[in-house]
């Protein structure tokens, strides 16, 4: 304490010696208005989920088909905590981040500093810049001290460690974030220059240089070894000072994880296991329908308010009519639910029938907003509304999932807004947003000046956001973010996609798809939709500004081995000459592109089918 008094005096007296990883930067001081948002080097995915054996089964014969070496296993903890990305260069934390949307989260290195397992300066042979990733927590035992303190004040409890770990990393006051006893393991190492090629010793690396790693991680030969890990610590969770809820798989060697590579969502080479979710007992109260964006019924269970899992639970989701008859549910029945994935709670069974009174459920016939009959359509789980024209909730949703952080990212116009401005007429169309005039918005009440210029500000630049995401933003029914990038890759422009005969044509896009997109631009309202859209300078266009040839224009490339360039490299190379990465060979493969240790099979199948195989040099040269 004397010597940290000490540097505080000295930095104090010499401004000029300011060093942002000073331990004297850990009690924080720093006052934020709001957090810079940045962009992820690498995206920050999630993992896949599994819940049985036979789930972990399927993972490891699935990986056996995606090398043709073979491969050792790495089992984690799953942290039931934030996931937090740290940059270093030079040996110094330059830039913490959480894991926002993925491609973008929020800067919080100042809020970081204050954790005092978070090395601030490294010691020993660490790479010039790399990137590493672990998960922020609050061990039980500070997390129930921070709420002996809240009782003695008389404030609402935290309700549960991970929430208030969350909540704690938004603090704009550092001092506030200094005073919470958070923690930070860290498990994910990226870059360019990493040490070894095996996961394991990476990690084992990063302990020498001061990071906190997991000392339960173990290597596992097969995925029987990884049972074992995953049955002792699903027995053993409660020793841990800290929640868990899972157990992580990695592949080990790296060079064959980027053989396996990543579907849009996660990497192919781990996944996570999940524990199996707590369960409570409780009544059903009511039994409430609400309406979705698209026009989709959700019956909702409202319970007897009931502490699960560390929080409060007040409504379960029961998801269609099909799955509440299955269950039986009916209104003053004793049910148990759980938490599915952790987040959204679920009814999973009726307790007893016994002698509660006895209320049978019909699912509803109209809308619960609008009163218009519900249709359910062949092959459908669920019941629609038909009135998406005028039927208040399904309106509501579409403006809150077009301005939502991937599609539009309007900042600043919350749900009970939204309500207002539709029910006092001034938007009702998309495009209404932007004719909004700062009157309009002022008269709402407790809109500010600041935050409303913010909002005009934010509704203006969102003009500039590119095709695929503007696509998205439209909501049409199973055209999530993944789809709209493909049609927007493929097709270029809304008119391609309009007056295209048979969507089925393209990658990914089944009937399903190409039904609904027919459907959308089958509608005079949606026509006219975009043309205003058009007229405001909403990008219906894909920008070709990226690319730097058109040498790879039309070719479908897979590539296989290890490169000299990184694989992303490679991928963004491919997409910036206009081509296209695919997965697997097959006759519509151009050509592969070959690095060291192409897998045999990989191999033969392209000498089979007569696709030709070309070095990175060649590859090189083709996009000169
Ligand atoms: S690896 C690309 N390892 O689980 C893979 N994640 O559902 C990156 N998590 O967002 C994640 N413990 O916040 C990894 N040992 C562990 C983990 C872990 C907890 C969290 C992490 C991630 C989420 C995925």
């Amino acid at each position: 304490d004397r010597l940290l008094k000490e540097l505080q005096d000295l930095e104090s007296r010499n401004p000029d010696l300011f060093d942002p990883n000073s331990p004297s930067q850990r009690v924080g001081g720093t006052v934020l208005n709001e957090f810079k948002t940045v962009n992820h080097e690498y995206r920050m995915l999630s993992l896949d989920n599994s819940y049985s054996k036979q789930d972990l089964q399927d993972f490891d014969k699935r990986l056996s088909k995606l090398t043709d070496y073979s491969f050792e296993y790495v089992c984690e903890l799953k942290y039931d905590g934030v996931s937090i990305s740290l940059v270093y260069e030079n040996g110094e934390l330059i830039r913490a981040a959480t894991r926002g949307d993925g491609s973008q989260g929020d800067d919080v290195t100042d809020n970081i500093r204050t954790i005092n397992s978070i090395p601030l300066k490294l010691k020993g042979d660490y790479p010039q810049r790399f990137e590493i990733r672990g998960e922020i927590f609050l061990p039980l035992d500070g997390f129930h001290k921070m709420n002996v303190i809240r009782e003695k004040q008389g404030l609402e409890l935290y309700s549960n460690p991970r929430n208030t770990a969350s909540g704690s990393l938004k603090l704009l006051n550092t001092n506030e974030v200094a005073n919470r006893p958070l923690d930070c393991y860290l498990y994910y190492l990226l870059g360019d220059q990493l040490p070894t090629s095996s996961h394991y010793d990476n990690l084992t690396k990063a302990k020498e240089w001061g990071f906190k790693i997991p000392n339960e991680t173990a290597k596992c030969n097969s995925i029987i070894d990884v049972m074992e890990f995953i049955e002792k610590w699903e027995k053993d969770r409660e020793t841990l000072p800290y929640e868990i809820d899972g157990v992580v798989i990695k592949v080990d060697n790296l060079q064959i994880q980027n053989e396996m590579g990543f579907t849009s969502k996660s990497p192919r080479w781990a996944i996570a296991y999940k524990f199996k979710a707590e369960q409570a007992i409780t009544r059903i109260e009511k039994i409430t329908y609400q309406v979705g964006r698209t026009g989709a019924i959700t019956p909702v269970a409202n319970l007897e308010p009931v502490q699960l899992a560390g929080t409060i639970v007040k409504r379960a989701s029961l998801h269609n009519s099909d799955q509440m008859f299955r269950l039986g549910v009916y209104e003053g029945c004793k049910v148990y639910i759980e938490k599915g994935g952790d987040i959204i709670p679920k009814v999973v069974k009726v307790e007893s029938v016994g002698n509660d009174l006895f209320s049978n459920v019909d699912f509803i016939s109209t809308c619960p907003s609008c009163n218009s009959k519900l249709v359910r359509n062949t092959g459908d789980a669920k019941h629609y509304c038909p009135n998406s024209k005028d039927c208040l909730p399904q309106i509501k949703g579409r403006f809150e999932h077009f301005i939502s952080r991937k599609a539009m990212n309007i900042d600043g116009l919350g749900s009970e807004t939204i309500e207002l401005l539709i029910r006092k007429g001034l938007i009702s169309t998309l495009d209404d947003l932007y004719n909004l005039k700062k009157e309009d918005l002022m008269t709402l009440g407790k809109n500010v000046e600041k935050s409303t210029n913010n909002l005009l500000l934010a509704i203006d630049k969102s003009k500039q956001i590119p095709f695929d995401r503007v696509l998205y933003a439209l909501g049409i029914r199973f055209v999530g973010e993944t789809v709209a990038n493909i049609l927007a890759r493929e097709y270029k422009s809304i008119d391609a996609i309009m007056n295209c005969q048979d969507l089925t044509n393209t990658d990914e896009i089944g009937d399903k798809i190409a039904n609904s997109l027919a459907d959308f631009f089958n509608d005079s309202d949606n026509l006219q939709l975009i043309e205003n859209l058009k007229e405001l300078g909403l990008n219906f266009i894909e920008e070709e500004g990226n690319l730097i040839s058109e040498s790879l224009k039309g070719a479908r490339i897979v590539i296989s081995g290890v490169f000299n360039h990184s694989r992303q490299e490679i991928k963004k190379l491919i997409e910036q000459h206009g081509g296209k990465n695919v997965n697997s060979i097959s006759k519509k493969t151009t050509f592969v592109l070959a690095g060291d240790n192409m897998g045999p099979s990989k191999k033969q199948k392209a000498e089979n089918l007569g696709v030709k195989i070309i070095t990175e040099e060649e590859f090189l040269l083709k996009i000169r």
